[in-house]
């Protein structure tokens, strides 16, 4: 079969919606102004037709931008030398990323399982709380998100992905992530396993719950005897400045979930990160769970190097959530009647807008401008902006410069 002509944008809309989904052709056409992706670096992508837009979205995977050279050549020198295993001869590779892993954590949290999708690592965790501890009912948060899969979706908290599929996962309790009491009275309702929750809700419009409230969870959770789990899928790895949100505010999780960036933004890789307790069915038997692509050493070769590049640009972050902060700060108070709030934490931001329509409206500008931003599928008036760690002066401007732009436009309607 001769190769795909790289970036012929019709025909993709075509396929995509021939193959995928008519739904999702008028989306892509819409935010790629009718063009498509043809080549990525750093903060920028250039379209088919030429235009160049900066990537402050793409779900928080491209935290080290698109193609860092570092993880570009830790996947060259891979492909030199053997891309996959035959999982029984033991590669090197997926102990080494565990190693470097749970040494940048810190925290005791001394084992992993790897996957290739953030609801792997929700999926695992879940499971290993229910087999080491003998109780069913997993406590999570109102608002969340933690992946579509069938397990996953059971603690997600939206109606909309689950409407017609149900009953998923049985067991599961959401809880007000307001009420400092919830998991002392959940574990006196229900056999409670874990307790999982996202430190920062970036799904949910970028909501940053109360670490008072998260700590006195942690502190019911165990003496109750079941286990912690924080979701850093999305905030995890200096998305939202510290290496783990929750390990750097001292709260005694048993397992931290990553994803998305962990990759490089070039490879697909997630892990939980646990600890004996929780990972204590697998060391009894490692069979119980498995998938053929965890530890992938395409993908675990890269987590070393991703670390390494993320934490030469932690500096750079600081001086990125600054300005951006200030920024935000000021639009917000140039436009005050239709942005109504913007609220947020190291690379993760979330303009809240006066209605749906007015969110849309920016979008819109936005994709016109060439401002690449990831909107809040469950909280449709909030736009939410994840600046990667390696962004520039130049770039940061050029982007609140987009923005005012794109606010400007929406207020005047
Ligand atoms: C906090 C959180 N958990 C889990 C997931 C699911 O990850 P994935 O889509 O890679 O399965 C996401 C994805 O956005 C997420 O933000």
């Amino acid at each position: 079969m001769s190769a795909l002509p790289a970036a012929d944008a019709k025909e993709t809309f075509r396929r995509v919606k021939r193959h995928f989904s008519p739904a999702l052709a008028v989306a892509g056409k819409f935010t790629g102004q009718g063009a498509v992706e043809a080549f990525a670096e750093h903060c920028r992508v250039v379209l088919s037709d030429g235009r160049s837009v900066l990537d402050f979205g793409s779900y928080a995977v491209a935290l080290l931008g698109h193609r860092h050279p570092d993880v570009v050549a830790a996947v060259r020198d891979r492909l030199d030398v053997m891309t996959t295993s035959t999982r029984t001869v033991q590669s090197p590779v997926p102990p080494l990323a565990a190693q470097t892993l749970t040494e940048y954590l810190g925290g005791g949290l001394d084992r992993v399982f790897f996957g290739c999708g953030g609801a792997d690592a929700v999926e695992v965790s879940v499971k290993l709380a229910r087999m080491a501890t003998g109780r069913m009912t997993v406590v999570a948060v109102q608002g969340a998100f933690h992946g579509k899969t069938l397990g996953a979706l059971a603690l997600t908290d939206n109606p909309r992905f689950k409407k017609g599929i149900e009953p998923l996962l049985q067991g599961v309790v959401h809880v007000s992530p307001d009420d400092p009491e919830a998991v002392a009275n959940a574990v006196r309702e229900h056999d409670v396993a874990a307790v999982i929750f996202e430190p920062v809700q970036a799904e949910n419009g970028v909501r940053l719950l109360d670490e008072a409230v998260l700590a006195r969870w942690c502190e019911d959770a165990h003496a109750a005897g079941a286990l912690v789990i924080a979701d850093e899928i999305q905030v995890g790895l200096r998305r939202c400045g510290p290496r783990s949100v929750s390990l750097d505010a001292g709260l005694p999780v048993d397992a931290v979930l990553l994803g998305k960036p962990l990759g490089g933004g070039v490879v697909p890789v997630s892990a939980a990160v646990c600890n004996d307790k929780l990972y204590a069915p697998l060391l009894s038997d490692p069979l119980l769970h498995t998938a053929t692509f965890s530890g992938h050493p395409l993908g675990t070769a890269v987590i070393p190097v991703a670390l390494e590049a993320i934490e030469r640009q932690a500096g750079n972050g600081e001086r990125v959530e600054a300005a951006l902060r200030e920024g935000l700060q000021a639009l917000r108070e140039q436009y005050p009647d239709a942005l109504v709030e913007v609220r947020g934490r190291g690379l993760l931001w979330g303009m809240d807008f006066r209605s749906p329509e007015m969110a849309g409206e920016v979008l819109t500008g936005l994709a016109q401008l060439g401002l690449v931003v990831s909107p809040c599928i469950s909280r449709p008036t909030t736009i939410r902006l994840l600046p990667p760690i390696v962004a520039g002066d130049q770039e940061i401007k050029e982007a609140l410069s987009l923005l005012g732009e794109a606010v400007a436009r929406a207020a005047a309607i």
